[in-house]
Parts: C-alpha cells; sequence; structure tokens
C-alpha cells in the first residue's frame, strides 16, 4: 500500500507538467560552511605542546586569525579539533598542518523524524494496539524479565532530543539514585544545528511543539529502553532496571538538526562517563563507515563499549544504502520489524459472535481504529448463497427473486470461478453499495462500492451460515471503542520496508540485526500527552540497547566485546513475505535476523566469527573458519546446514541505476561448503570447520547481486546457534560511478551530467558551444550512481584533448512519463573535504584549476526522509580558492573515484566533460 501512495505522488508531481527553473530546491543544509572536523595524532610526552596548540598556532600563520575554534577533543578514542574558517580553504591546506591525521567536512544531522506517529488520547484510543507487550513476546524480552533480567547494574547513555524525567514512567526525577541518573544538554533550547550551542547540566526533552513529531522523541526511545512496568498500557521498556543518561543534542527548532562536532562531543561525553551501552537514533545515508561520527562510533566500539545505532529509515531508495554513523565498524546497526499485532476496527452482528475485524478496502488511507465512514445504524446482511464455501457466488446475474439490496451489506467471498469484476457489476444491478468482502486478497478496492473486507475469512463464513438458517441478522459498525488486535497478517513479523539496506560501500555486514520498530508504544513528553505510537529504525535501536543491557546483566561485564556477536548468532532469521515457501529477506535488510534474547541468554553453545564478509568478486573472500565451543556442562552433537536468503538484485538490468523498493529478491544462492556437517563436542570444548563460499552463476553480476545466507549450528541439547555471510556477486570496481542512468532526475531533453541554461523556461541540457554572461549563468547538475571516496571538479580549456569514459548523456533516451515526478536538487553546492590539490592529482591531465571537490559522498538516491544530494550548481565563477575565472571559453571536467579504486589511479575514475561553455563579458559584440 505505500507504493500506491508514492504511485500517486509521482503522479500528481508529474501532473505540473515539465519543471521549471525556478522549481529548484536549493539546500544548502548538508554541511556546515567552511566548518571542519581535524583529527589530530594523539600526543608524545616528547612533544612542548598539545598537538592542539602545534595545530592552532600553524593554522593562525596562515590564516591570519580568520578563524575560530569550535571545538577541542582529547580523549582515548579521538584526538582533534573542529575548526571554522572564514578565509577560502585551498589557501589553508589543513591537511598539510602538523599533526593531521584527517580533514573532514562537518556533517549537519537533521532530527530523526520517525515514519509515523501517533499521540495516544488514553487507554482507549482505537490505535493503541492492545497488548503492550506484543514485541517482548517477538523477541523473548517476556521470557528473560521472567527469568529476573531487567538491565540492573548497567548503563545506558541516549543521545537524543532529551528525556521527559518527570514523566511517572520514567522515574519522575532526575539525578543520582533517580532511572534517569544522569546527562548533559550540550545545545540548549535555541540550538538549530548552526548557531552556538549553549550547554546545560539539564538533558530534559523541554520542546513541547506538538506540530512537529521530532520534539519528544528523545523520550520515546528512552521509554523503549527503560519504562517502567504496571502502567495502564501494560508497557515496559526492555531493560527497565537500566540506570539511563541522557545526552541532549537537538535543540527546539522546527526541523532542527544537529552538527557532527556536537554530536562527537556528546558522544565523547557519553563514553567518559562511563556508559556500558551508548543508543544513537540518527543518521544520514551514506555508506561509508569514514564520516567524522562513523569514525568516532566504531573506536568506542573497539574500546569495549555497545554502539546502537538507528539503519535508518530510507529502505525505498535500495540497497548499499547504509546510513551513518550506523555503518561505524563494530557498531550495531538496527534494522526494522513490524509489530506482530496491528490494532482493527470491529463490527458486531446481531447473533452471538466476538466483534469482528475489517478493514476498509475503499478508503485505505483512513487510520485503522480510527472511528470509519460507515454509518453506525444496523445494516441488514444479504448473501448471494448459502455455502459459506462457494468459489462462484454472484458470478451470474441475480435472479429476479433477489430483493433491492440497497440497503443491505452484502457477504461476498472472492470467487475462482469469475473475476471480481463480475461480481461486484452482478450486485451493483441489484443497487448493492455496500459489500463485506471476506477471503479475499484484494487490498485496495476502487469505484462503486463501500467495500468492508473482513480480517478473517472464518467470520465472514460465519455470518453467510447465519444467513443461511434464514436468521434476520444485521450487523453494526461502532465508532467508538470498536478496535482490537489482530495478527498483523500482511507484515506482521516482517522487516518494515522503511528499513535500510545494506552492506556498506566497502561490503561490510549492514544491518547488524533487527528489532521492532513498526508501532511501537512508548512514553512522551507528559506535556505532549505522555504516550505515543510510532515507527522508524529510531525505534528498533533502543530495543536493541536494551537486550543489549539484558546480555550484558546475565553475562557480566567481561561479555561488553562479545555483545554484538551474541545478539548476531542468536537471532532468528525473517522470511521476505508472508507466502508459503517463501525465502529469506535479504540478510541486506534484516542484518543476521531478528534479536532473541531467550536463545542469546539460555544457550550453551558459542560461534565465531558470527560474519563472514565474502567482500565483492574482485576481492571475493571464499575460505572462512568457524569455530564452535560447547560452554554447557553436558556433550553436545552438532549439525552444520547452510540456508541461503534470497539474492537481492541491487542495479537496473542494463541500467546504472539502483532498484527501488521493492528491491527485486531471486533464489539465486551462493555455493556453500562445509567441511564437516556433524560435530560433537565436550563441555568446554571447541573446534573449527572451514566453510568456503563461491558466487552465483546465474545472476548477472553488473546488477551487483547481493548474496547472504547462514551457516545454522543445531545442538543435540536444543541450542540453535548461526554464523551470517554477506557479500556482492559483482564488482564494484566495475560499476560506474558518475549517473548517466534516467533515474529520479534528469532534464526534459538529455541526462546528467549537464549544463542546464535557465533562460529555457524548462530543464533542458545544453547542446553544442553556448556564450553566457556573468548575469545569465546556467546551472550545472550531476549525480551519483554509486557513492565514491573523491569527487572532483575542474575547470579546463574548451579545446581539452580529454575525453569522457561514460555514456554520453545527451543520448539518454527519452524519460517515461511516471519518471520525471522526481524532482530533487539538493544541495546548491557540495563542499571541498579540504586542501585536496584540488583533483589536480594527474600530471598527464592539463586542468586550468580545481573548482571543487568531495570526499566520501553517498551515492544519490531518493527516499521520502532522506533524499541524498542530486548536486547541481550554479556555473562557479571563482576557481575553489577564490580567485576570479577569467572570461574565455571552457569545459567542466568532473571525475569521479569507483568503490574499490585507488585514488592514484587516474584509469579508476569516471570521467565526464562537459559541453563547452563561454564566459563573456557581453552577448551583444556577437
Ligand atoms: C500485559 O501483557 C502480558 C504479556 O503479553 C499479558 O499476559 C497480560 O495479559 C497483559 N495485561 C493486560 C492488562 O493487558
Ligand atoms: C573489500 O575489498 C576492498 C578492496 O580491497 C577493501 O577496501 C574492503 O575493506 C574489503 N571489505 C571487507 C569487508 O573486507
Ligand atoms: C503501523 O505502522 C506501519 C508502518 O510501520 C503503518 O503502515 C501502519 O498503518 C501502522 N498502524 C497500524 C495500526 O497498523
Ligand atoms: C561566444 O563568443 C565568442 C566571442 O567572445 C565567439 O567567438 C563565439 O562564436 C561565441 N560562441 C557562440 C556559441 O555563440
Ligand atoms: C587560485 O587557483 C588558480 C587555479 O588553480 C591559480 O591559477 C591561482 O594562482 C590561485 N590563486 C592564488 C591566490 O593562489
Amino acid at each position: 500500500m505505500r507504493s500506491q501512495s508514492l504511485l500517486f505522488a509521482l503522479l500528481s508531481a508529474c501532473g505540473a507538467l515539465a519543471l521549471e527553473a525556478k522549481d529548484i530546491v536549493r539546500n544548502d543544509k548538508a554541511f556546515v560552511p567552511g566548518g571542519y572536523i581535524v583529527e589530530l595524532s594523539s600526543p608524545t610526552s616528547k612533544r612542548s605542546l598539545s598537538p592542539h596548540d602545534d595545530f592552532l598556532n600553524a593554522l593562525d600563520k596562515r590564516a591570519g586569525g580568520k578563524f575560530e575554534t569550535r571545538k577541542k577533543y582529547d580523549s582515548p578514542v579521538f584526538t582533534g579539533i573542529a575548526v571554522q574558517l572564514h578565509t577560502p580553504e585551498e589557501l589553508v591546506d589543513l591537511a598539510s598542518m602538523p599533526n593531521v591525521v584527517a580533514v573532514r567536512p562537518i556533517i549537519v544531522h537533521a532530527a530523526p523524524k520517525p515514519v509515523q506517529a501517533h499521540v495516544v488520547s488514553g487507554p482507549n484510543d482505537p490505535a493503541l494496539i492492545p497488548d503492550g507487550q506484543s514485541t517482548h513476546v517477538m523477541t523473548g524480552v517476556d521470557k528473560a524479565h521472567a527469568q529476573g533480567f531487567t538491565g540492573k547494574g548497567i548503563k545506558i547513555g541516549v543521545l537524543d532530543t532529551g528525556i521527559d524525567y518527570t514523566h511517572p514512567s520514567l522515574g519522575g526525577g532526575f539525578g543520582p539514585g533517580h532511572k534517569i541518573a544522569g546527562g548533559y544538554d550540550l545545545v540548549g533550547d535555541d540550538y538549530d544545528g548552526f548557531n552556538t550551542p549553549v550547554p546545560d547540566n539539564d538533558p530534559f526533552d523541554s520542546c513541547t511543539d506538538t506540530t512537529d513529531s521530532e520534539h519528544g522523541h528523545g523520550t520515546h526511545v528512552a521509554g523503549i529502553i527503560a519504562a517502567d512496568p504496571g502502567n495502564e498500557f501494560n508497557i515496559s521498556g526492555v531493560a527497565y532496571g537500566a540506570e539511563i543518561h541522557g545526552y541532549r543534542v537537538f535543540g527546539c527548532a522546527i526541523h532542527g538538526s544537529v552538527s557532527e562536532d556536537v554530536l562527537i562531543s556528546a558522544m565523547i561525553k557519553a563514553y567518559e562517563d562511563g556508559m556500558d551501552i551508548i543508543t544513537i537514533s540518527i543518521g544520514v545515508p551514506s555508506g561509508w563507515a569514514s564520516t567524522s561520527i562513523a569514525v568516532v562510533a566504531g573506536r568506542i566500539a573497539g574500546n569495549g563499549r555497545v554502539i546502537t545505532i538507528a539503519a535508518g529509515n530510507a529502505g525505498e531508495a535500495g540497497t548499499l544504502f547504509s546510513s551513518a554513523p550506523a555503518t561505524g565498524k563494530d557498531v550495531i546497526a538496527v534494522a526494522s520489524v513490524e509489530n506482530t499485532l496491528v490494532t482493527r476496527q470491529t463490527m458486531v452482528s446481531s447473533v452471538s459472535h466476538a466483534p469482528i475485524p475489517y478493514t476498509l478496502a475503499s478508503w485505505p488511507n483512513i487510520t485503522p481504529g480510527q472511528p470509519q465512514p460507515l454509518p453506525e445504524t444496523p445494516f441488514p446482511v444479504w448473501a448471494p448463497t448459502t455455502d459459506p464455501k462457494s468459489n462462484d457466488a454472484a458470478c451470474q446475474p441475480l435472479g429476479d427473486d433477489v430483493p433491492d439490496l440497497s440497503n443491505s451489506v452484502v457477504l461476498l467471498r472472492q470467487a475462482t470461478e469469475c473475476s471480481d469484476i463480475d461480481q461486484y457489476l452482478n450486485i451493483q444491478a441489484k443497487g448493492g453499495k455496500l459489500v463485506l468482502l471476506y477471503a479475499s486478497d484484494e487490498d485496495i478496492l476502487y469505484g462503486f462500492f463501500t467495500a468492508v473486507k473482513l480480517v478473517n475469512a472464518e467470520d465472514g463464513e460465519f455470518l453467510v451460515s447465519e444467513f443461511a438458517k434464514g436468521s434476520n441478522i444485521t450487523v453494526t459498525f461502532p465508532q467508538h471503542n470498536g478496535a482490537v488486535g489482530v495478527p498483523n497478517p500482511e507484515t506482521g513479523g516482517l522487516v518494515s520496508d522503511f528499513s535500510a539496506f545494506g552492506p556498506s560501500n566497502e561490503v561490510y555486514f549492514k544491518p547488524t540485526i533487527s528489532a521492532p520498530g513498526g508501532n511501537i508504544t512508548s512514553t512522551w513528553p507528559t506535556l505532549m500527552g505522555s504516550w505515543a505510537i510510532l515507527s522508524g529504525t529510531s525505534m528498533a535501536t533502543p530495543f536493541a540497547a536494551g537486550s543489549a543491557a539484558l546480555v550484558l546483566e546475565a553475562k557480566g561485564k567481561r561479555a561488553l566485546r562479545n555483545v554484538r556477536g551474541i545478539l548476531e548468532t542468536t537471532s532468528l532469521g525473517i522470511p521476505s513475505s508472508k507466502a508459503a515457501g517463501a525465502l529469506p529477506q535479504t540478510l541486506a535488510q534484516q542484518g543476521t535476523g531478528i534479536v532473541n534474547l531467550f536463545n542469546a541468554l539460555n544457550v550453551k553453545t558459542e560461534v565465531s566469527p558470527a560474519e563472514l564478509l565474502l567482500n565483492d568478486t574482485a576481492n571475493w573472500k571464499s575460505t572462512h573458519k568457524v569455530t564452535i565451543k560447547n560452554t554447557g556442562k553436558a556433550k553436545q552433537t552438532y549439525k552444520l546446514r547452510h540456508q541461503a536468503a534470497a539474492t537481492a538484485i541491487s542495479l537496473r538490468s542494463g541500467d546504472v541505476s539502483y532498484n527501488l523498493y521493492p528491491v527485486p529478491l531471486v533464489d539465486a544462492p551462493a555455493n556453500v561448503r562445509l567441511s564437516k556437517t556433524s560435530v560433537t563436542l565436550a563441555p568446554g570444548a571447541s573446534t573449527t570447520i572451514s566453510v568456503t563460499i563461491s558466487p552465483p552463476k546465474k545472476v548477472d553480476p553488473k546488477t551487483l547481486p547481493v548474496v547472504s545466507g547462514w551457516i545454522h549450528v543445531a545442538g543435540s541439547r536444543g541450542d540453535n546457534v548461526k554464523v551470517s555471510y554477506m557479500g556482492i556477486a559483482g564488482s564494484l570496481r566495475a560499476a560506474q560511478v558518475i549517473s548517466t542512468g534516467n533515474d529520479l532526475l534528469v532534464p526534459k531533453d538529455g541526462g546528467l551530467p549537464a549544463v542546464i541554461p535557465l533562460d529555457y523556461g524548462e530543464l533542458r541540457s545544453q547542446r553544442g558551444p553556448r556564450n553566457y554572461t556573468l548575469d545569465m549563468l546556467p546551472i550545472f547538475g550531476f549525480s551519483l550512481a554509486q557513492g565514491t571516496r573523491s569527487v572532483v571538479l575542474d575547470l579546463v580549456r574548451a579545446d581539452t584533448k580529454i575525453k569522457s569514459n561514460i555514456p554520453n548523456p545527451l543520448d539518454a533516451a527519452p524519460l517515461t512519463p511516471s519518471k520525471r515526478g522526481w524532482s530533487w536538487w539538493w544541495p546548491g553546492l557540495f563542499k571541498p573535504g579540504h586542501g585536496h590539490g584540488g583533483g589536480n592529482s594527474f600530471a598527464d591531465v592539463p586542468t586550468l584549476g580545481p573548482l571543487n571537490a568531495a570526499e566520501y559522498v553517498a551515492r544519490s538516491g531518493f527516499a521520502r526522509q532522506a533524499p541524498v544530494p542530486y548536486f547541481a550548481f550554479d556555473f562557479p565563477t571563482t576557481f575553489a580558492n577564490g580567485t576570479a575565472i577569467p572570461f574565455g571559453q571552457y569545459r567542466l571536467l568532473l571525475r569521479a573515484l569507483r568503490i574499490t579504486g585507488d585514488a592514484k589511479n587516474a584509469k579508476d575514475y569516471d570521467v565526464y566533460v562537459s559541453e563547452q561553455v563561454g564566459l563573456v563579458e557581453s552577448l551583444e559584440s556577437q
């Protein structure tokens, strides 16, 4: 149903005919202009000055005071400095300063937006899922609680919007001895991501603007971890015995954000405050483990703390779209699973029967559980047959004996002998307007009927058999208090469609695990309603953090380094759909599977490593050693078995563009050989087996198929553990990076990259040479089919000998109308990493000078919540160093390094050379 509504959005966008230049949206809010996070080498005792002072002295010499220090970091996990330059970056080549290890732009993270949010009106709110504990049942948390584990003695730091600790279910107070025992506000109410933070000691979730569901987010997250049981909703946190510390990183601005230098401070503070677990429901699509916070997150995880981070809500964009900082090494990236229960409105019949749950097939967008647009008066029930199982009801025109149906509700089993349209037409011929469908696979019914679909076919059969008895039965549709929780037949227990896909660009195993994140009821700021239902990987992440706390409590803090492996090896695989025999969902979306706490706490078997990283075919690692250890007190015999998940086809066949959701899944398993399929281990004994994996043959490597699956290890005493593998059955080095595909954003004529004049009245590419005066410059746009570690834009002479090595975008096939709706131009500029040499790195490429450059860039992609830049900016009038470009005839030279390419090898770059652009003083003279 989601894809249906997307289609509508897209079609209506199309309705506006051609895009106009004025429609271009400019959004410069992806980076702090002129801001850099500089990582410095750690201090050595020999040095007279600190690495910071050395660096600052040198910077002062070059920048002549035209800079400010935003932050200094001096921690075992990160030594560095965040600076704000007020002078062209090229003049202060930060990378060449003393002690510099890395220079990264300051990325700005938008406040997390739940996929959906509903504030609960009270215990009778029809949208509430009646069993508040359903997510605990899904994951074995209920059993862990029954065993007495609640996370006692474990400290969890929550980086978010703060926490409303006055909430009665969150302890009602703040400070030592309280549930919310500590924390810090790093930003203050007025912070918006770009202005100066005003920190204080109080991480209260203080913004109460109810129009904006991002406020209150931290309170919701905290409740998923730690809400006390015994409330009116029967909700409890996964680790309600744990000690929570709030680190507030968002202010009250609507659509506020946080810059990475502040996030790093928050992470270091949580680390130094001794948090065992740090949980972060924040991120942007990236694919790279090399953004500043992903690096710091990886270091903290490497130093033996548990870090859980949201995998991201960009499932719509397809594979290889991991969110950072979840991409960080050793970080637990958490995917979302749908609740097994949904709320459904019910009807009541005049014969004795439990309330009958239904959905409205005619208006799919009505929230289930909310009052439905149906009259509340009783309707007489009529059926075209007395056989509840009839497969041809109303297939023939209804006879003369059939009464006028305009005031009845018609019970209708979907026929197999004729089309449903025939059934509807025959009922309509008798005046029928309202239909009760049962055993129907229709999701949506358009047109002439009000159609109600029964959740359970048995209810329809019951009503038909009552009708057959000759009883005059009626049904009514109560408008209030008519909601019940029913098993979610379509998506319950499946990976949420919004949950972002991995793996990372370096083919690391992302996401790591999944946890419930669809329709989660939890605490909400008391001033905003106290309880709310939210969906997102933001909700799955604290669930995983709470799960980690239970593992730590049960196994002791010596397990800190093993928590990720324990959660992975004991998780449960998730199918790709509810259909019988459906292949397992790709691990690129589910991770190893949904956490299973009962298993995690009780198995007496360890397997390692938890992840087998296959890489891509150019770097394929086929042989892996897996160690199995019996940690129990009794002998176990283990059976080993391979199970493949569905192979996800990343790219559209014959195209450079990614498949959007739903990503095509095929039955094309990797070939897996195990050196042994049975081993017996005495108590305390371990053994190593070898696993050899080769890519499948029957897939097109150009489509970058993601292969994944598990080696299950099943012990004779009931232990079930596994190791998981993931890899790409194609070469990333071979995949084109600069997009020339007809994906998402293209001018009306020709594809990207393109020089696009603004005086055509619509977006069309320049063909052939053209002159421009400085007051009528064109824009330049391109998009990235793949992420890249380095993209550089240089100016070259018009008569340059350099040639494009990618297909000419001017030859791009015209767009099909359905694709033209996506018009994203974002952001206005892409910022140079640092004194990069500006890309003039190949002696054999004669350029006039660098214009712009960026490093570790995500691929372009559409996702409702997280679109990634289609770069578009005004034709530059200056070089990167601020020097004006003289009048003359030029071309733009765009180069992007292929994934896994060698930055020093010119052959590893995609090259695009633009049409000829003349910068002239005036056009009259011609
Ligand atoms: C609360 O949840 C538990 C676990 O699912 C269930 O057994 C119990 O009946 C629920 N209580 C209420 C009052 O809903
Ligand atoms: C895959 O290979 C590339 C190229 O050698 C390397 O950079 C990357 O780290 C490898 N990935 C993994 C998961 O080992
Ligand atoms: C549950 O959440 C999903 C998104 O995760 C949404 O589509 C659905 O409408 C929600 N509500 C119910 C009551 O199922
Ligand atoms: C651009 O202007 C130059 C003179 O500055 C002229 O020689 C050239 O023909 C012009 N090109 C086009 C395409 O108009
Ligand atoms: C700026 O860059 C351009 C192109 O590389 C170069 O020609 C010029 O000398 C530079 N200006 C300064 C002040 O460094």
